[in-house]
């Protein structure tokens, strides 16, 4: 865990206009000072994002959220007061203090508070915003642990936090409330139904959204190996067959067939419970593309609670590759 020498460091170099990685809940961010234009111009450089994707301004508290937008909608202050610190993202109408930068030239700006110790501590020691992504090559799967962004991002950062591995594990959930009726543009961390339970309301959860922002593109959070999903029940043969057919196949064995023995490259058991499976996530794939997998055999979990997100994950690895 990261100690109070290293998080002045961190600080500082925020201050001096560099790049952090730091520890979150959901997975590990690339922060920059979110008010420093050439800063937050660096990240997209070094994650190789399109400028014109917004990214998430973290603050310390919910009481800082005023000083970042233009208005804060009832709706907005309920989520915060009752999520925050926690996996939610609030979009709303963004304050002049936001750099057009930052939110890849919307009129719209993501918050959020995390609930990591070692991200509460960077952002009070710093003062500011950290406008932070996931700490990932554009496109591919996001970090949980300090070593997953030394991999990945190298020199690129001039910092890194280390918080252990991430308690999450996928992204935090986005919510757009500049809206009359709220809705998820992205699942994560926090459930749907645990929104609805504090809105008292359902939400609007728009499906095959047209792609607009990395999170919503179809072959985000993708692995080198491709990915391919089918039902629980067909997961064996279809990895069997995969592998005799001369493929390197990884498995991701549902927990009811824990006790199969399948015959393929790699195997690795899915945990029976959401939470655990939604820590684990995207360690799987990496591990999987560690281990030489040319193809990945999964299924979906049922929708419901985490399974939401897990569900998007899976299906935007598995989907169609493109270079934009
Ligand atoms: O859990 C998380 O959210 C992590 C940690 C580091 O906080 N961050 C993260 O950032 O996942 P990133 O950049 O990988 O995804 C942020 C997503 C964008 O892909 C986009 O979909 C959405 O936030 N977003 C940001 N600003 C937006 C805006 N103004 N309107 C709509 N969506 C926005
Ligand atoms: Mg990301």
């Amino acid at each position: 865990m990261a100690r109070t020498s290293e998080i002045e460091k961190a600080a500082e170099v925020l201050r001096a206009g560099g790049l952090v990685a730091l520890p979150t809940e959901t997975v590990y961010g690339l922060g920059a000072n979110a008010e420093d234009a050439d800063a937050v111009a660096r990240i997209f450089h070094v994650k190789g994002r399109p400028p014109s994707h917004p990214l998430i301004v973290h603050i310390g508290s919910a009481e800082q959220l005023d000083s970042w937008v233009e208005e804060v909608p009832e709706t907005a202050r309920l989520l915060a007061d009752r999520f925050w610190p926690g996996p939610l993202t609030l979009v709303l109408r963004r304050g002049s203090r936001v750099p057009l930068e930052a939110t890849g030239g919307l009129e719209t700006v993501a918050v959020r508070v995390p609930d990591h110790p070692v991200a509460l501590e960077l952002l009070a020691a710093f003062g500011g915003g950290v406008t932070a992504p996931s700490a990932n090559r554009f496109g591919s799967v996001s970090p949980t642990t300090a070593d997953h962004v030394r991999a990945e991002l190298g020199d690129g950062v001039d910092f890194v936090l280390d918080g252990g591995p991430c308690e999450v594990g996928l992204e935090s959930t986005i919510v757009d409330v500049t809206a009359e009726v709220p809705s998820i543009l992205r699942p994560g961390g926090v459930t749907r139904e645990d929104l609805e339970a504090a809105l008292g309301r359902p939400l609007a959860v728009p499906s095959a959204s047209p792609v607009r922002v990395p999170g919503q593109h179809p072959s985000h959070y993708a692995p080198r190996a491709r990915v391919v999903l089918v039902d629980p029940g067909e997961v064996v043969a279809q990895a069997e067959s995969a592998q005799e057919s001369g493929q390197r196949v990884g498995v991701f064995l549902p927990a009811a067939f824990a006790d199969t023995s399948v015959k393929a490259h790699a195997v690795v058991i899915v945990p029976a419970s959401l939470d655990a499976y939604a820590r684990g996530l995207f360690g799987f794939l990496r591990e999987l593309d560690e281990r030489g997998c040319d193809l990945i055999v999964a299924s979906l979990p049922v929708e419901q609670g985490l399974g939401l997100a897990i569900a998007n994950r899976l299906r935007r690895a598995a989907g169609p590759r493109s270079t934009v």
